[in-house]
Parts: C-alpha cells; structure tokens; sequence
C-alpha cells in the first residue's frame, strides 16, 4: 500500500511537544486520571481495581459497547465496534467500505486520512470544496452534481474540522437523501459531536440517518480524553462492521485494557464531562469574539457553530500566513495551523479553542500581531 503523507500530523509531530501553546489544537482540555477516576460510580471502580492487563475483546468491552450505543437512540451493542481512536476506524472502514474503482465523495479542506485513505484503497475520490465565502456550507446542488454511477460512499465531518461549520437539520435531511437517492452510504465523522454551542443544534447521527449509514466517534475531542485512544464505529449495517472487526485483526487487535475502563467511565459520567468540555470552549469563545472583533482589519473569521476549533483568515496584503505563524512559533512560542497543512491555498488557519491556555497563548499573539501586522 502507497500513501501519501499526512501533513497536518508530520507538523504536530515537529511542533506539538515542543511548543508553549498550542493554538490549534482540535482536542478539548486533556482530563487529569485523578479527577476522572473520582467520577467513576462502584462497578467500574471496581474493575479498575481489579483489572487483568491482558487482551481484551476485539470487539470492544461489552459494558464499552453498551455505554457507546446509548449515545444513540437506537444502536445495538453489537452495531458498535471500537478501535485506537477514531484514526484506526478511519483506515479500516475506508479500506472495507471501497474497493478500487469505487468513486467517494469526501468533504475539503478536512482531515486528510478521510480522503487519503480512500485514495490508497482504490477509490476514485472527489472533494467537495467548502468555501468561506459561503459560510463553509455544504452545497448540495454541487454534491448532487458531483455523483457518478460509481459513488459508493459520501464523507462528511460535522461538526466539521477544520472550520466548526455544522448544517441546520435541513440541511442534515437533504445530504441523506441525496445519499440515498444515489444508493451511497454516508459516513459522518462526528468526533466533535457534544461540542454545539447550542444544543438544539445537534443533528442526528450518521448510524441513524439511513441502514447503511455509518458513524464515527471518539472519546478525544469532546470527552476531552485523547490520551485513551479509543475510537469508533456504529452502524445498523452489521455485515460491513463484520468485515471490518476482520480488517482490525491486522492493524491493533483490540484495545488497550486501561483505556477502555477509563472510557467507560467517562461515558457513564458523560453529562459532567461534556459541560466541562462545552464550558471551556464557551469561555475562550467568548474571549476571541472580543479578539475579532478587535482585529476586524487584520483578521475574518466565519464564526464556528460547534466543535472546539474555526478557521480564520489573516487579511493583511501581502503577509502569508505560513510565514507570519513561523515568526509566532519563533518569537511567542504559539503553534497555529497554516491552511498549507491542509493543502488548501488561503491565507487561513487553525484555531484551537479547547485549551485552558488560550488567555495567555491569544495575549502573547496580539502581543506579536501588535509589532508585526500595525
Ligand atoms: C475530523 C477528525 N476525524 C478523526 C480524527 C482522529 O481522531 P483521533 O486522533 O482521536 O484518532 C480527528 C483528529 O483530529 C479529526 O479531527
């Protein structure tokens, strides 16, 4: 298998522990083990304390299993399987769901394995271009126009990285029925799922949308738990999950035993974990509104609707931002995204508004904005 590759990750490995702020981090404000062990109720606590560190079920722990279908309204268990986050379900379901020749039609700019690994499958991929000019929506006439007879698969990222961008339900409804019309299954990434900053604008989920749809969840970015690594998949379709659980067979197996107590902690305490998560993005929301707001002539931002990172715009004529956030790293110590690790061409960035940080990594960028943008 050839793959090309991933730029956003090779960045964050030069960058990510080596930097004082991380400005364009996608995850929520990591949960300290001490504080999330307090939450667990007296069976998990229990299997904590006991617990043999040898395989574990390729499946997923069943009480895993159980807390995850719960999140929706009606999944299964056995419609649920797990995976070291959501990259490996990624890479599995692509290579089951497309075989080469297939067409799939992903959104873009987005993460880059939602569309590389369809490529190395053997898919012929088309990207559906967002556009900030558009408020980065979905354009359902041009998706529509962009199926061929060969689509077996449309990919959408909602609430969407790196932009925040999330459809209204009508939106929602007419990109299933466009799949379905087409007789594509629909695989929504929604890892960023729990993070609206209105509640009523939570969408349902893709494992409900239609018999083939599929979902993709994580306990990383909302659950604020990316150090579990747990990851996954839920769909009604329970032949394609099959084959993936025989795909997961070569890539990790099954999942590390510690995370999968602790992820079920989380999600048996799931309400206090989700309103920390919404709370630390609320805050820092709230701060960069004034930062905008401020900088109205330096920088545009589509203001996100979910999800804990946007993806702004420095306007100033003729400063990249590539260079411009080199000298930031440099001067500051605050890491963005330039949209180049994207492959997209503007003059945009990543910003990440789930860190406690984000006061003093936004004062050191005005600081540094201030010398450099006046
Ligand atoms: C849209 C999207 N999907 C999948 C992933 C992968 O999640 P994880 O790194 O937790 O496996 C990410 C991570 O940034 C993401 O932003």
């Amino acid at each position: 298998m050839r793959i090309a590759e991933f730029d956003l990750e090779r960045y964050f490995a030069r960058w990510e522990f080596a930097v004082r702020h991380l400005l364009c981090a996608s995850d929520v404000q990591a949960y300290p083990m001490s504080e999330l062990l307090a939450l667990a109720d007296d069976e998990v606590r229990g299997l904590w304390d006991t617990l043999q560190l040898g395989y574990t079920e390729s499946t997923g722990h069943p009480l895993l299993r159980r807390e995850i279908a719960s999140l929706y309204a009606d999944v299964e268990p056995d419609e649920v399987l797990t995976f070291a986050g959501a990259e490996e379900a990624v890479f599995c379901l692509l290579n089951v769901a497309l075989e080469p020749g297939d067409h799939a039609i992903v959104t873009w700019p987005g993460y880059q394995s939602l569309y590389e690994v369809a490529r190395a499958a053997g898919a012929d991929v088309t990207l559906h271009e967002l556009h900030e000019s558009d408020g980065w929506r979905l354009d359902l006439d041009r998706l529509r126009r962009q199926l061929t007879p060969a689509t077996r698969l449309i990919v959408v990222n909602l609430p969407h990285n790196p932009t925040g961008m999330l459809p209204d339900r009508a939106t929602f409804d007419a990109l299933v029925a466009v799949a379905e019309e087409a007789g594509a299954r629909l695989l929504v990434d929604e890892v960023y799922r729990g993070l609206e900053f209105d509640e009523a604008d939570r969408l349902p989920t893709g494992a409900e949308a239609m018999p083939s749809g599929v979902s993709l969840g994580v306990m990383s970015k909302a659950y604020a738990l990316a150090g579990l690594r747990i990851g996954w998949l839920a769909t009604h379709d329970r032949e394609l999950l099959a084959r993936v659980a025989g795909f997961k067979d070569y890539t990790t197996i099954c999942s590390s035993a510690p995370s999968e107590i602790l992820a079920i902690i989380a999600l048996r305490a799931r309400d206090r974990v989700l309103a920390r998560s919404r709370d630390i993005v609320a805050t820092n929301l709230d701060r960069l509104d004034g930062f905008f707001e401020d900088w109205a002539d330096r920088f545009e931002w589509v203001r996100p609707r979910a999800g804990s990172i946007g993806f702004p715009r420095l306007t100033v004529p003729g400063v990249r931002i590539d260079e411009w956030a080199a000298g930031l790293v440099e001067a500051e110590g605050v890491l963005l995204l330039p949209a180049s690790q994207f492959g997209h061409p503007g003059n945009h960035f990543r910003l990440g508004f789930g860190r406690t940080d984000l006061p003093e990594a936004l004062a050191r960028l005005e600081r540094y904005a201030a010398r450099t943008l006046r």
